[in-house]
């Protein structure tokens, strides 16, 4: 299993191209199978979610050709409508084909995709959507079984709670559903839009992009799609992030600044300076003395849960009492201890992190638990005095894009070790 070496060599220097976003991808290619043909799908990253879910999808049968940052899926033969437990556990968003598979050929079979590093992560709105949808659906020995006889069926329903992956498998389903579908309080985070946006060239008649509204009328049949993913707005913050615990200045490039507001909103308040263009952004906070800060996490347009870990790492090197309370998942922590290992100050209260930070972070063995703690040990690291190993780093490899070679670019000393 790999580990990181990550050694402190001060402030964070250059400009970064950001990857195509994963979480972008990943409903993308569940949706190529909504299609009979080829869907092309550019800029994506080179991560190992991508392949779990291209051999999700080659399970059913779709053939997949990759090239560079290219994916071409064909889902012209799908005939085994089943998603196995053994590659859904290893990743949640494999769920997505359930929609997809559902609407398209009347039933499936799906495992669910059962806990995660932080707690229980329910799929009840997919479901109970699918079931407002006309399908029905039967749980037995860890699988979901959909079925619907004909076509889903249009109608009308409201997400009790905002739900990135809920909406976007409803939203799929929709597509080929019989008459008009409205779906309230959907999720309007960017990957949902690129989802609607990709649906839309693919010919599916989708209303209300971008708001909580989203207003579907089914069709028959939707052609392959083409379309280049958005960029990665967490791996964007993630190195805005690593500018900030380093003190240092660094260019985030091939971006949407849009996507950032929240980040950014806090970033301001601590003291960093934004400098913001077309499609990039820059955090200076050289010589900087930032302020301590006070988040919480919501969906979007709040600031997101997926970045909350790596700023908890750059609050805990800024003198005074900051907090992180996360409102999506309440015991998303786990990074807390092993920044405590590095020599943090944080409490935990419920859903809250209270981080007495300034003091002086020292190198230690750690290790990751889940995505973003990964990425948030890692900065951690490089603002700690001697060296750091980070293991199980399998957890990072999952979501950025040779995260390693990009922050040596920018002056860091990362190195991997098997
Ligand atoms: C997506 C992102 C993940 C991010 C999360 C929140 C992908 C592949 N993953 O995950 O990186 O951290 O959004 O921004 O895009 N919930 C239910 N029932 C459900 C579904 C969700 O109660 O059926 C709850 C969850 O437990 C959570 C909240 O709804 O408290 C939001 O979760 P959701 O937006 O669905 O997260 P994911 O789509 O799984």
């Amino acid at each position: 299993m790999d580990s990181f070496l990550v050694s402190p060599k001060g402030p964070l220097k250059g400009s970064v191209r950001i990857s195509g976003a994963k979480n972008a991808v990943l409903p993308v290619m569940a949706a190529a199978m909504l299609a009979d043909g080829v869907s092309r799908i550019g800029n994506v990253p080179q991560l190992k979610d991508m392949r779990t879910m291209a051999d999700v999808l080659r399970v059913t049968g779709c053939r997949i050709k990759e090239n560079g940052t290219e994916l071409r899926i064909d889902s012209s033969d799908i005939n085994h409508l089943e998603a196995p437990y053994e590659l859904v556990k290893t990743m949640r968003a494999s769920f997505y084909v359930l929609g997809p598979l559902v609407a398209k050929f009347g039933k499936c079979r799906v495992s669910l995709p059962g806990g995660c590093a932080w707690g229980p992560r329910p799929v009840d709105l997919h479901l109970k959507g699918l079931e407002a949808l006309g399908a029905k659906i039967n749980i037995t020995h860890g699988y979901v079984e959909a079925l619907c006889e004909g076509r889903l069926k249009g109608n009308t329903f409201s997400f009790p709670i905002s739900s990135v992956g809920a909406t976007a498998n409803i939203l799929m389903a929709a597509t080929l559903a019989e008459g008009t579908s409205v779906l309230q309080n959907s999720s309007i985070e960017p990957e949902i839009t690129a989802l609607a946006e990709y649906l839309t060239g693919m010919g599916a008649n989708i209303n209300g992009i971008g708001t909580r509204t989203l207003i579907v009328q089914g069709v028959e049949k939707l052609n392959p799609g083409n379309g280049n993913t958005i960029a990665d707005r967490i791996e964007a913050g993630t190195f805005l992030a690593a500018a900030a615990i380093t003190r240092g200045k660094v260019k985030t490039t091939d971006m949407d600044p849009e996507h950032q507001s929240a980040l950014l909103e806090v970033f301001k308040s601590m003291g960093c300076e934004i400098t913001i263009g077309s499609d990039w952004v820059e955090l200076n906070a050289e010589n900087k003395e930032l302020l301590p800060a006070h988040i919480t996490t919501l969906p979007y347009p709040g600031f997101p849960t997926d970045m909350q870990a790596q700023l908890m790492a750059v609050l805990a090197t800024v003198k005074g009492v900051s907090s992180v309370r996360d409102t999506i998942y309440n015991d998303r922590f786990k990074h807390v201890s092993e920044l405590e290992r590095l020599g943090a100050d944080i409490s935990l209260k419920e859903d809250t992190a209270i981080i007495n930070g300034g003091g002086e972070l020292t190198g230690a063995q750690v290790m990751a638990s889940d995505l973003r703690a990964s990425a948030a040990l890692v900065l951690a690291g490089l603002a700690a005095k001697g060296q750091t190993k980070i293991s199980r780093i399998y957890h990072l490899d999952r979501g950025y894009e040779n995260f390693e070679g990009k922050l040596t670019l920018l002056g860091a000393n990362v190195e991997r070790v098997r």
